[in-house]
């Protein structure tokens, strides 16, 4: 089922964005505009106000998620014979505001016309003219039919060195609004403007190319541009029906265009450009969907022609409002690319052939089938993806327990979050943020510990940096590399590596002790409080300077924060969980919460940040060795008792291997075929070379992919799935918000959405499953699982969401804990911890430590985002980076080739040197097929989730002699000089002799040069 999201007034607000502060409407009171009473609130912006009442008032700078930037001036309206800006003036009671005076419609009309005197109206040409361009919709609001300020070309060339979108001087009608969500939301503070200058215009890095800027492609300038200035290059020529012809025949069309202006005005002009706007509508699709990158959870509308992508537009997410990333924006080129599988591959005799969807799906159940009547159910193993919905999820699981007959099925979050989920599960009850993005954005201070905020979960770091910048939020960040949040951060600790449970447990302590403890909060909210402390008596202040080597200053100047502020969320990720005691420092940061009463109010709380797009959903829908969905334990018998009614089935009672144990097991000779869906299972799981070594014992492996990945060369059988432009479904994001995702592409001909393919197999095993859309199968998850017992997708239609657990009316919790916490008593738990040292260190042979993680540009390995050219030319390739120091000592320069070899591997990789690592510790980004980093990654793992120590790894470097280039081109972000300032800043625009508040006494605005 295709669906059409309907055109979006840009103008209107958003939902879940309201300008209007929850609870605001408590204080209202009437104002008159134009004669009618409207109710307002006080703070209110009285530009919001109208926009409510359906008055139509121009406004082209202003945008409700950016906020007032008084730019433009064409929303001048008359109060008490003054003119004013609506979008800067805040509602007081018995206001009076006439938005038509004649003082009022001539001050909107002049400020207008000094926007298109830097403006040419090419309507019907033009890819932008889609029934949401602002200057197009207030050129007709306003009636105008001739440009009384002529317009003037700029002395600028269109700059089209970025690969995902182009700035067009010329029609920049300099509003700045591309520069405030630079410099104010997404926080990269690459835009501004010279507003000194005889022809101002936007600048990236105050004067630099885009291409050689620190510009990251996030696209919010883009996606806020109310005109054609910037465009996403995808657009360009594809969008109108004329748009398309080469630049000459264009140019001609403009020119034509423009002569007819004088003598029929802009509405003819305008009427025929809404008339090629209407037939545009025919073929432009615009379909909801939700990002397949990280768990974040970006939503937002694909503009589609056919098969090609137009444009990514976020605007109403819940999430993310006119935010993306890189990846979210611009990173969509595997839906087209032409390595996609699009032919089941069965292997005969070494070799893959093609084979029909009957023939592999006999096959495949047939041997699993064999297998299981042979070896016993026990025998198969079956991974979901975190890439997949939850639909899909539940899916994989059942067909594991009541096709297969075996609790043998997981998923990665084993490889990220699971120690997270524990530490939460052992204290407070959810193993589930505790609260929502907008806590951290509210909370006084935020600590993050081990996460990259800034590169893996980018949007969520807008909205920290955003609240640094603007709100007065605190910032303590707890990293090995100097990371962009460490670097913005109001203090930075850098401990040892794998001994953060140390420094934490420490702070803690000293909180205890020196009477900072939230006495109140854990007398009634709390247990173990007596035993939790006697556990804390190792780490103290002392102890935790000399193993952590931290000052002890620092380490009190950190608790002094956490003392002052009143609320403090903290974010936590892989450089946590991915040690060996990962569950444990998981655990030992929830304690910290506890004990400062850090939960159960907004802008609190803990919020492991989840890697995946749905890792979240993965488990929370059973695909896990313990769990049935809604992490109802499988050994529970009343639970099983419920689903075995319900699929009229026996299902095994016992827990099941879970992804790092069916590898041993294979290696055991116990495990005889798996079924993998969407995971590169031999590049991301640790200590590769040995996962290899396994697949190839296997007797039979069924692997589900988009792609011919890396695992599929050990598959019996590749079954070609879809990516999630091509499927219906939900996504689960890191704050438990499921949304729903509709299918903006037909599946490219021969593939099939995992969700059918899984059903079929199921089928052909034996099974007698009648799903025909994953409506049916979420109505069976909300039916078995009393956490999602009132998700419906009727209640998750278009952009609404539900933050679980979501009650059978349909009530659902944004915040988690409010009254108590699920366990018997309501009261949470103080969980002790110990700390020993990490088994895999350096040593005099193995001398170096290499900490790994995500890149902004790629999703993990890059499997997907490989495949978006521009993508792979910002960042071509993995590197390890390598401090100014030890890049001294061993005579090494960026470019240059080493090897590191691990005790249990080995790759070659180029160097960069950088100081955003120190000393003997390197970092190696995720992003490579050919050299992944967890060919030095060990088989040690955190004991109570398996997790591999992915974090804790001793290498040696040889440097090879062989200089190369550097693996991050000078296009790269990184190399960019960013240029921090307040916003746009208006002020220095008003400064300008040229400029007066336009109104009554219009007097021409003569450009600068004609002085
Ligand atoms: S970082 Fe680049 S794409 Fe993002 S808002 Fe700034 S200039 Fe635009
Ligand atoms: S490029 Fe920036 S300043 Fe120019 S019109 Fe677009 S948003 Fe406004
Ligand atoms: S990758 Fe994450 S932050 Fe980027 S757009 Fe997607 S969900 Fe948002
Ligand atoms: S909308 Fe008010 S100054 Fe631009």
């Amino acid at each position: 089922m295709l669906k059409t999201v309907q055109p979006i007034n840009r103008d209107a607000k958003p939902n879940g964005h309201s300008s209007v502060p929850e609870g605001l409407y408590e204080n209202r009171f009437a104002i008159t505009v134009d004669g009618v009473l409207q109710q307002a609130s006080s703070d209110e912006l009285l530009i919001d106000v109208i926009n409510r009442s359906g008055i139509q008032l121009a406004h082209v700078c202003y945008h409700p998620q950016l906020g007032p930037i008084q730019t433009c001036d064409t929303c001048m309206v008359e109060i008490n014979g003054e003119l004013v800006r609506a979008c800067a003036t805040r509602v007081s009671p018995g206001l009076s505001v006439t938005t038509n005076s004649t003082a009022a419609s001539e001050a909107q009309r002049e400020a207008f016309d000094r926007i298109l005197s830097n403006h040419l109206l090419y309507c019907t040409v033009c890819d932008n003219s889609n029934g949401n361009c602002t200057v197009h919709n207030t050129t007709k609001l306003l009636g105008v039919e001739h440009q009384n300020i002529p317009f003037q070309t700029k002395p600028y060339a269109v700059d089209n060195t970025n690969p995902f979108y182009r700035y067009d001087p010329n029609q920049c009608i300099l509003c700045g609004r591309c520069v405030e969500a630079c410099q104010n939301l997404e926080v990269n503070e690459t835009l501004s403007i010279d507003w000194e200058s005889p022809h101002p215009r936007v600048l990236w890095d105050g004067g630099s190319t885009i291409g050689a800027s620190s510009c990251v492609s996030c696209g919010h300038c883009v996606t806020v541009c109310p005109c054609n200035a910037l465009m996403e290059t995808s657009m360009l020529g594809h969008a109108g029906f004329l748009t398309g012809l080469p630049k000459p025949a264009l140019d001609g069309m403009i020119e034509l265009v423009k002569g007819l202006e004088p003598e029929t005005g802009f509405g003819t002009i305008m009427r025929v450009s809404e008339a090629e706007e209407a037939m545009r509508e025919s073929r432009i699709r615009r379909t909801k969907t939700v990002c397949t990158y990280c768990g974040v959870g970006c939503s937002f509308d694909v503009w589609s022609k056919d098969r090609h992508i137009l444009k990514i537009e976020p605007f109403e997410g819940p999430v993310n409002g006119v935010s993306t990333c890189i990846k979210g924006k611009f990173a969509w080129d595997h839906i087209n690319s032409e390595d996609r599988l699009t032919k089941p591959l069965i292997r005969e005799g070494g070799v893959f052939r093609e084979a029909s969807w009957e023939e592999a799906l006999s096959l495949v159940a047939h041997r699993l089938n064999e297998i299981k009547a042979a070896n016993g159910p026990d025998s198969i193993g079956l991974i979901s993806s975190s890439k997949c919905t939850n639909e899909e999820s539940f899916l994989m699981q059942k067909l594991a327990r009541a096709v297969v007959g075996t609790n043998n099925i997981d998923n990665c979050s084993r490889y990220c979050q699971s120690p997270a989920t524990t530490g939460l599960f052992r204290t407070v009850g959810y193993g589930g943020d505790s609260g929502s993005f907008t806590d951290i954005a509210a909370a006084e201070l935020v600590l993050i510990v081990g996460s990259n905020t800034a590169e893996s979960h980018p949007v969520l770091a807008t909205r920290i940096k955003r609240a640094q910048k603007l709100h007065g939020q605190k910032l303590i960040v707890s990293d090995l590399r100097e990371n962009e949040m460490a670097r913005r951060a109001d203090v930075y600790l850098h401990p040892e590596p794998s001994t953060d449970l140390i420094w934490l447990s420490a702070i803690t302590r000293y909180l205890i002790d020196n009477g900072f403890a939230k006495t109140e909060f854990i007398n009634a909210h709390v247990n173990g409080f007596a035993e939790y402390r006697k556990s804390l008596e190792p780490f103290t202040l002392e102890f935790a300077s000399q193993r952590c080597r931290v000052a002890i200053d620092t380490l009190k100047q950190v608790a002094r924060m956490i003392a002052d502020a009143k609320t403090m969320c903290i974010c936590w990720a892989m450089g946590v969980t991915q040690h060996s005691m990962g569950s444990d420092t998981s655990t030992a940061i929830s304690n910290l919460l506890l004990v400062t009463g850090n939960y159960m109010r907004p802008g609190t709380g803990a919020y492991p940040l989840r890697g995946h797009n749905n890792v979240q959903g993965a488990s929370d829908n059973g695909s896990m060795p313990d769990n049935l969905p809604g992490y109802q334990p499988v050994a529970d018998a009343t639970i099983r008792a419920r689903f075995e009614d319900y699929w009229k089935v026996t299902l095994p009672p016992l827990r099941g291997l879970d992804n790092h144990q069916m590898v041993d097991a294979i290696h055991a000779g116990k495990l005889k075929a798996m079924y993998v869906i969407g995971e590169e299972m031999s590049i991301v799981d640790s200590n590769a070379n040995y996962v290899d070594d396994a697949f190839s014992k296997l007797e039979f492996m069924v692997i589900q992919e988009i792609f011919f990945g890396d695992v599929c060369q050990y598959a019996d059988v590749v079954l070609p799935a879809t990516p999630s432009l091509e499927k219906d479904g939900t996504f689960t994001s890191s704050e438990r918000r499921i949304q729903r995702l509709y299918q903006v592409f037909e599946p490219l001909e021969g593939c099939r959405p995992d969700w059918q393919i899984i059903r079929d197999v199921a089928n052909h095993m034996g099974a007698d499953w009648k799903y025909q859309h994953p409506s049916e199968v979420m109505a069976e998850i909300a039916a078995l699982t009393p956490m999602f017992a009132g998700v419906t997708y009727e209640r998750l239609e278009g952009y609404q969401s539900l933050q679980w657990p979501v009650a059978s009316d349909g009530s659902d919790q944004p915040l988690l804990y409010t009254k108590d916490f699920p366990f018997a008593d309501g009261k949470a738990r103080l969980f002790p911890t110990t700390w020993q040292e990490p088994p895999d260190q350096p040593d005099a042979e193995f001398d170096l430590h290499v900490n790994n993680g995500r890149l902004l540009e790629h999703f993990h390995e890059g499997n997907l985002t490989y495949r978006t050219a521009g993508i792979a030319s910002k960042t071509p390739d993995t590197f390890v980076e390598v401090s100014p120091e030890l890049a001294k000592e061993r005579k090494l320069t960026t470019g240059s080739w080493v090897h590191l070899t691990s005790r249990y591997g080995k790759i070659r990789v180029r160097a960069v040197v950088t100081d955003r690592v120190h000393g003997k510790e390197l970092y190696v980004p995720m992003n490579s097929v050919e050299n992944p980093i967890n060919r030095l990654t060990s088989s040690y793992t955190d004991p109570v989730t398996h997790t591999p120590a992915f974090k804790e790894v001793a290498v040696k470097m040889t440097v090879l002699g062989e200089v190369g280039e550097s693996p991050l081109p000078r296009t790269n972000s990184r190399w960019g000089h960013p240029t921090p300032q307040r916003g746009v800043e208006v002020e220095r625009k008003w400064k300008r002799p040229d400029y007066r508040l336009p109104g009554p006494k219009l007097v021409q605005i003569q450009p600068l040069r004609a002085r």
